[in-house]
């Protein structure tokens, strides 16, 4: 079988990746000329994929700018950013620009997937008609379907072949097209009525983290008023065997997801005359949570008789998540930019991020800015660090990811 995967990124990349390890010959598509030089030097630019897995593939797995190699493919999967605009609306440009490109060269008897995170009817109003100016027809010329992409960076214990896949296609044999297609890399296929469920199925696994993450961000500032310690609070409820589970609180949401995806189901709930206030207040909670965590660098600073204005604040880990380089929407950056503001002198360390242009600065050495600082803050927590070394090395710690619990200083402030 040969598969075409457009747009390398987080999500294409180890899916050809798992294709390619499958026996399929792969054609991956990508606009970025950098992104298909690296792949085809055997490079990779994705933290879950080490370049050691690119080799075996050899030749199963090429990479393209160039969207005629896709006419050849049994099935094309677009891969490609679904972002927010300025006005925080879906912006589905990406989706627009490629599946035009992709009509250009579409073939009869082909597959299309889709598993860019998007509202329902994505598939069916957008991605369709755009198809379909080839001339041929969904359903019958052509099969199309969506089903969306649950990888989670930098997780190992769950891959693209445990996790189970979704599917639902426009009709019943777009549907069982793609379940065929999924089950040569899945070890669980499930089928959907229609690609609507599958698009808001995504949503809806996003939204549930978003909604109890705003639920533990609200618990840390209330018990930041009570004097409770929240993740002592937090551990003990998860001792319960049933009927909770555990979200820890932390410096915001970030990430290419949470942060983007309650907006795209408000667009689309906003069509239908329906307002999920419930889902946009939990979107307002995270958002305010970077600058709930600038105000408690300014009292913990406050405590030892030091002006935000001056101060030498050491921000570590600016990543969205640990153990990944991905900085977008991270909260860090919403934090920098407010102690930037502010008048702190702010440095960062972070070894999967080696550059922060829009701030204009770059990571430091962790003893050269642990030395150096006034205050050191984690933000996000790296499994390249020593949080207790952090702590007896820097004058004065905050930590927003409860990584020191068990570490009882003066010099040391959690959530
Ligand atoms: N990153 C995640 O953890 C994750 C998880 C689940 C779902 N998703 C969803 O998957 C989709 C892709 O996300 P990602 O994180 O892989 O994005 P990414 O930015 O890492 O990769 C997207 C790639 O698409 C390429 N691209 C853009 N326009 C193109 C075009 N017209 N033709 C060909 N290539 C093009 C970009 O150059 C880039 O390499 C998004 O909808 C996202 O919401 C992401």
């Amino acid at each position: 079988m040969q598969i075409g995967i457009i747009g390398l990124g987080y999500v294409g990349l180890p899916l050809a990746v798992a294709f390619a390890e499958a026996g399929c010959e792969v054609v991956g598509l990508d606009v970025d000329a950098e992104r298909v030089a690296a792949l085809n030097e055997g490079r990779s630019y994705i933290e879950d994929v080490p370049g050691a897995a690119l080799a075996p593939l050899g030749e199963r797995l090429r990479a393209t700018g160039d969207y005629a190699e896709l006419a050849s493919c049994d099935a094309v999967v677009l891969c490609v950013p679904t972002p927010l605009s300025d006005s925080r609306e879906p912006d589905l440009t990406y989706l627009v620009e490629s599946a035009t490109a992709l009509a250009q060269v579409l073939r009869s008897g082909q597959l299309v997937v889709l598993e860019s995170t998007t509202y329902p009817g994505t598939t069916r109003d957008r991605l369709l008609p755009i198809l379909e100016t080839s001339g041929f027809t969904a359903g019958s010329d052509f099969h199309l379907a969506f089903s969306p992409e649950r990888i989670d960076p930098g997780r190992t214990d769950f891959t693209v072949k445990t996790t189970p896949k979704l599917v639902g296609g426009v009709t019943a044999s777009s549907t069982e097209r793609a379940r065929q297609l999924y089950a040569e890399i899945c070890d669980t296929v499930v089928v959907l009525s229609s690609p609507e469920a599958a698009e808001l199925s995504k949503l809806l696994e996003n939204i549930f983290r978003s909604v109890n993450i705003a639920l533990v961000n609200e618990l840390a500032q209330l018990c930041d008023r009570l004097e409770i310690d929240v993740w002592e609070v937090i551990e003990a409820a998860a001792t319960k065997p049933f009927g909770f589970m555990r979200f820890d609180p932390g410096p915001g949401m970030g990430g290419h997801c949470l942060p983007v995806d309650p907006f795209y189901l408000a667009f689309k709930a906003r069509q239908h005359d329906f307002y999920p206030e419930f889902i946009e207040l939990a979107g307002k909670v995270n958002q305010a949570q970077p600058s709930f965590c600038v105000e408690r660098i300014e009292r913990a600073l406050n405590g030892v008789r030091k002006p935000v204005n001056g101060s030498r604040v050491l921000v570590l880990g600016v990543s969205y998540k640990g153990g990944v380089g991905d900085v977008r929407e991270s909260p860090a950056l919403k934090i920098i930019g407010r102690l930037q503001d502010l008048g702190a002198e702010v440095s960062y360390h972070d070894s999967f991020v080696p550059e922060l242009p829009g701030h204009g600065l770059s990571s430091v050495g962790l003893e050269d800015g642990l030395r150096g600082c006034d205050l050191a803050a984690i933000v996000t927590a790296h499994p390249d660090v020593d949080y207790e070394h952090v702590v007896g090395v820097a004058p004065l710690t905050i930590d927003f990811r409860g990584v020191t619990r068990g570490i009882e200083v003066e010099n040391l402030v959690r959530l």
